[in-house]
């Protein structure tokens, strides 16, 4: 099964299926995704987000060309999306890059602001065939933020200003803030799955939940039963990658070949894939 679109896997996905997204950083995770994939036999999305580009000299180019040829020899169906986007310059690189997908993230800006700047990014996205998802609502825990246990009522997504902002920007699916929170280490958040049904009835495209490592499998399990299509996982990858790393290298202080311990790592983290993908 080729590389496909994310529009193609989230319409099979709303059906209360749900369709988890993983961000990669390195070649490795990439491989990992495609294994944990094939391992689970489920589709899912590869996602690179601005941070990823940043750590790679603010380079798309060499990521996308790994996951795009990884993503086309795997025998899982897998999507490639853009995330976190907040400069325009990188969005306007996704579809070159082949990415058939987006999260413009102007989370930061004044509800008028984010709403101006969304709306113009998926103007600039329908026009070339993206797909484009955005947030509304503070998940929190990003880069320059502290990670949260849950974030207070006032910041999460409210449903009638959800659907008045998917009106608004014209956006393919929402990004909420419903009880978790980015770069959590352990899976200890609680999510309001009422709220989660009240968005789901209230807006009419798929709802993301970001923030998902730290979200324990029933709780991911009963939000996608109220209405989340896409889980969106990043660090739980990264536990897994630098726990047999620091494993491997405690056991071997004298090795120097990085396949000895990245082999681990990357097995490792198929297997925390294929671990949220059996929940889908
Ligand atoms: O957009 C990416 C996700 O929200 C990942 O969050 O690293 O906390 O799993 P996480
Ligand atoms: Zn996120």
């Amino acid at each position: 099964m080729p590389l496909v679109r994310t529009a193609e896997l989230m319409t099979a996905a709303a059906v209360r299926q749900g369709l988890a997204a993983f961000n990669v950083i390195t070649l490795e995770h990439v491989e990992a995704v495609a294994a944990g994939a094939e391992r689970a036999g489920r589709p899912a999305i590869l996602q690179v987000s601005e941070n990823a580009v940043k750590f790679h000299g603010n380079r798309l180019a060499p990521l996308a060309a790994a996951a795009t040829a990884v993503a086309r020899a795997s025998s899982a169906p897998l999507a490639l999306h853009l995330d976190h986007v907040e400069s325009v310059e990188l969005l306007r690189q996704a579809h070159a890059e082949g990415f058939g997908s987006v999260m413009f993230d102007a989370s930061r800006l004044s509800y008028g602001d984010n709403v101006k700047a969304t709306a113009d990014a998926v103007r600039w996205g329908h026009e070339r065939g993206i797909w484009v998802e955005a947030e509304l609502g503070r998940v929190g825990g990003k880069e320059g933020e502290p990670p949260l246990d849950a974030h207070a009522p006032g910041v999460r997504t409210d449903p009638s200003e959800a659907a008045a902002y998917v009106a608004d920007t014209g956006v393919d699916a929402l990004a909420v803030a419903v009880g978790s929170s980015h770069a959590m280490t352990e899976r200890t958040a609680t999510l309001d799955h009422t709220l989660i049904a009240a968005l789901h009835t209230a807006v009419p495209v798929p709802l993301v939940l970001h923030g998902s490592s730290g979200v324990p499998d029933e709780e991911i399990r009963a939000a996608v039963t109220a209405g989340m299509t896409k889980i969106n996982v990043g660090t739980a990858l990264n536990t897994a990658y630098t726990a047999a790393v620091r494993t491997h290298l405690t056991e071997n202080p004298e090795g120097v070949d990085p396949r000895k311990y990245l082999t681990g790592a990357r097995d490792a983290m198929a297997e925390t894939v294929a671990g949220f993908l059996r929940l889908m």
